[in-house]
């Protein structure tokens, strides 16, 4: 808003994200439709004259979790009122989309409740609220997909997340998420190259493609409406100058298809780090769960992946305690986590998502039973884990440096397998000389869950070096 006097009273919101790369994804395009409207960044609730909550409904608790992140919220509304001060509340996101109208019945302070395809008309809503409407809902899937009609993206740093593919049709029988993003999507190839090229413009060195499937990737690569598939796409990225390295999460074995193989081994950006969810290493509970695919195929496919990409590092996520889960399907998810070392995984206990497929299957896996299991694997893969990160001392890798690190002095990055890297040039270089750089480092120490490095040139100038 522009004053009599020529400054201007921008305005803040306040943005709380829950769940996957997704929903952060869709929090930064968020600030990108405020910006317009002389709106501001605050990581401070009881400044924001807007507060968004974006909610992940993958797992159970997502409701409470949403309602007491509400009731805090609320009191800081009320308190801002009293002190004169507007305050307008949103709830974004997949719980929005599952449970709009509960949301509207059971937390009637709430002025926004709007689905993860409809953000982009916020300035509309906020509208609506202008001239007096109250509780303004939207959870519609537009016939025009957001990305058409959202602002240009702002700078994100220098690795940055890009959403290519939303939504799913694999209907995992234990999954919400077909329900909540609704049906897959992916984007035209050329507004994704625009994007890339103005994120590489403002500092992006590494992007990360998004998508729930994002190797079902099929978008329109031009001409005459031709499709293509993740491969393509990732061959063309790697063709801009000053983007260095790719990455792209999360896969579904099943479209881990022949040409996006191949792209492992001639895309020089592509990182060798690939995140592909197994969920179970039991066929019988994976064709339960509708997956699609059996520990054979999953293993095929990782092994044409290794022979296009041999330093390929794998990470996965896992299921335990899904209906009808025996001692034995869950003594082979053991062996199969043993056997594909992976280097980080995702595990988690069954959680029943009311309305899908799995909610109605008989035999449920008793509580204390995940809990134990859960923690039997979550060691296995911890393992695993703190090993491959302590095979790696001696190493050099390239480490794309983007921020500061938590001592004076030391900076933190990745290297080409997500492991964090810690490092303290000895010379003191300055942070503005360092980000967005790839350093590369000579990995002295491996932990749990980070590394750490020296510069490579640093550690052949010193002693014995
Ligand atoms: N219960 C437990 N884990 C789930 N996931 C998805 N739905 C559920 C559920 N109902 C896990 C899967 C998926 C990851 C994003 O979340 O492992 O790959
Ligand atoms: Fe959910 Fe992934 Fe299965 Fe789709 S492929 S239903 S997003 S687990």
């Amino acid at each position: 808003m522009k004053l009599g006097d020529g400054t201007r009273l921008t305005k803040k919101f306040y943005i709380k994200t829950f769940g996957c790369q997704m929903n952060v994804y869709d929090s930064q395009r968020m600030a990108d439709v405020l910006a317009p409207l002389d709106f501001d960044a605050t990581d401070v609730p009881e400044e924001a004259d807007l507060v968004i909550v974006n909610t992940c409904h993958i797992r159970e608790k997502a409701a409470e979790k949403l309602y007491s992140e509400l009731g805090r919220l609320r009191l800081i509304k009320q308190d801002r009122e009293k002190a004169g001060k507007g305050s307008l509340l949103c709830v974004a996101g997949c719980v929005a989309q599952a449970e709009g109208l509960e949301i509207q019945r059971r937390a009637p302070y709430v002025d926004v409740v709007m689905g993860p395809q409809t953000y982009q008309r916020l300035p509309q809503m906020l509208e609506q609220l202008n001239k007096g409407q109250r509780g303004v809902l939207d959870l519609d899937f537009p016939a025009e997909p957001k990305f058409q009609t959202l602002p240009e993206t702002s700078g994100r740093g220098s690795a940055a997340f890009l959403t290519i593919q939303e939504g799913c049709d694999k209907f995992c029988t234990f999954c919400v998420v077909p329900y909540t993003r609704g049906q897959e999507y992916s984007r035209p190839a050329a507004d994704i190259l625009d994007e890339v090229g103005k994120l590489v413009q403002v500092g992006a060195r590494e992007i990360t493609l998004l998508g729930q499937n994002v190797n079902a990737y099929h978008g329109d690569f031009g001409g005459a409406g031709e499709a293509g598939g993740l491969g393509r796409l990732l061959r063309l990225l790697g063709e801009i100058p000053g983007l260095l390295r790719l990455r792209y999460t999360t896969s579904h074995p099943t479209d881990m298809n022949e040409d996006l193989i191949a792209a492992h081994g001639q895309v020089e950006a592509l990182m060798p780090f690939l995140h592909l969810p197994i969920q179970s290493g039991s066929d019988k509970v994976l064709a339960r769960m509708n997956r699609r695919h059996g520990v054979g195929d999953y293993r095929k496919k990782v092994d044409l992946l290794w022979q296009a990409r041999p330093d390929l590092k794998l990470a996965t996520d896992f299921i335990v305690g899904f209906p009808g889960e025996t001692d034995e399907d869950f003594r082979q998810t053991l062996d199969l986590a043993r056997d594909l070392e992976f280097i980080q995984a995702y595990s988690f206990k069954y959680s029943l998502r009311p309305g899908t497929p799995a909610a109605d299957m008989e035999d449920q896996v008793p509580d204390t039973l995940k809990s134990e299991r859960l923690v039997e694997l979550q060691d296995l893969l911890n393992g695993n884990q703190t090993r491959f990160n302590r095979s790696c001392v001696g190493q050099d890798f390239p480490v794309l440096i983007d921020r500061p690190g938590r001592k004076p002095g030391q900076f933190a990055g990745r290297s080409p397998y997500m492991q964090p890297v810690h490092v303290t040039p000895a010379d003191g270089t300055q942070e503005a000389a360092l980000m967005g750089e790839v350093m590369d480092l000579h990995i002295t120490a491996g932990h749990a869950n980070s590394l750490s490095g020296v510069p490579v040139k640093q550690n052949l100038e010193g002693p014995g070096g």
